[in-house]
């Protein structure tokens, strides 16, 4: 089974060119399950209920998030709203799950694919220059006492490369794969661990790539010379789509492949 998980969306631009190309990427490689990133997905902060909505349209079965979750407020009330009801598309938009005990939202889902396949996806954040939420190792530990599925996807929402590639050692053999987002910038580790488990420490954003991370570059510019607190906007040139495919053993949940796509908008 292939699965294609997209890094994370950045801002109109982002939302664009997955409107224009995740079909065609889907088809090419007979992707099973498409996961992505979409904390970002509302002008580089946060995302609304209409916009999750709209990425399930294009062909998301699950969306993870990290610590830009909370900054469209609307969002709670729409996680809230599926009442742990697994076959509403609320409840396949996920929020870190080593976030604070009685948090809105879920941290996993666990579903089955349109040809049967069981599947489980977990949201962590790190721990690492990052605000202090549950150790991602242990909560990783307890979840999977409960997940049934044997093709388990986990996106590891971190700073540090070392914490995201330590996660991915400590779930080999145990899930299918460990894939970073949150810092924006592909990275070229990709590699399946012998026990059978996927990993790279950055799938990279999917938007525009003229800017810095995502955000319009004379706007940062202006931020590290004055230190002066500033809006940001989404930068909007030299848009990419960034992903990582992994094929997967459907009987055991062991990868079998990595590849990192990286699609520019034509
Ligand atoms: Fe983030």
């Amino acid at each position: 089974m292939r699965i294609l998980f997209v890094g994370d969306i950045f801002g109109r631009p982002g939302r664009t060119i997955v409107h224009d190309r995740l079909g065609e990427l889907q088809k090419e490689h007979g992707v099973e399950l498409t996961i992505a990133n979409g904390e970002n997905a509302a002008g580089g902060f946060g995302i609304t209920p209409q916009i999750a909505e709209e990425l399930f349209e294009l062909g998301i079965d699950v969306i993870t998030t990290g610590n830009h979750i909370w900054d469209k407020r609307e969002i709670i009330e729409y996680m809230n709203s599926a009442n742990g009801n697994e076959a509403s598309l609320a409840r396949k938009l996920l929020r870190p799950a080593n976030y604070p005990a009685g948090s809105p939202g879920f941290g996993w889902y666990q579903g089955r694919t349109r040809s049967g396949v069981d599947y489980a996806v977990i949201n962590l954040q790190g721990r690492v220059f990052m605000t202090s939420n549950d150790d991602p190792f242990r909560v990783a530990d307890e979840l999977l006492k409960k997940i049934t599925a044997k093709v388990v996807v986990v996106d590891m929402h971190a700073e540090a490369t070392s914490e995201k590639l330590s996660l991915g050692w400590y779930l080999e053999g145990r899930v299918t794969a460990v894939l970073g987002t949150h810092t924006h910038v592909p990275t070229a580790d990709e590699q399946v661990l012998r026990g059978g488990t996927a990993v790279q420490t950055d799938v990279g954003m999917t938007g525009p790539y003229e800017g810095v991370i995502g955000v319009q570059r004379d706007l940062i510019l202006q931020r590290f010379l004055t230190n002066m607190p500033l809006r940001f906007e989404p930068a909007t040139g030299d848009v990419r789509l960034c992903a990582t495919l992994i094929e997967c053993n459907v009987a055991t949940g062991r990868a079998i492949a990595v590849q990192r796509i990286m699609l520019r908008q034509q």
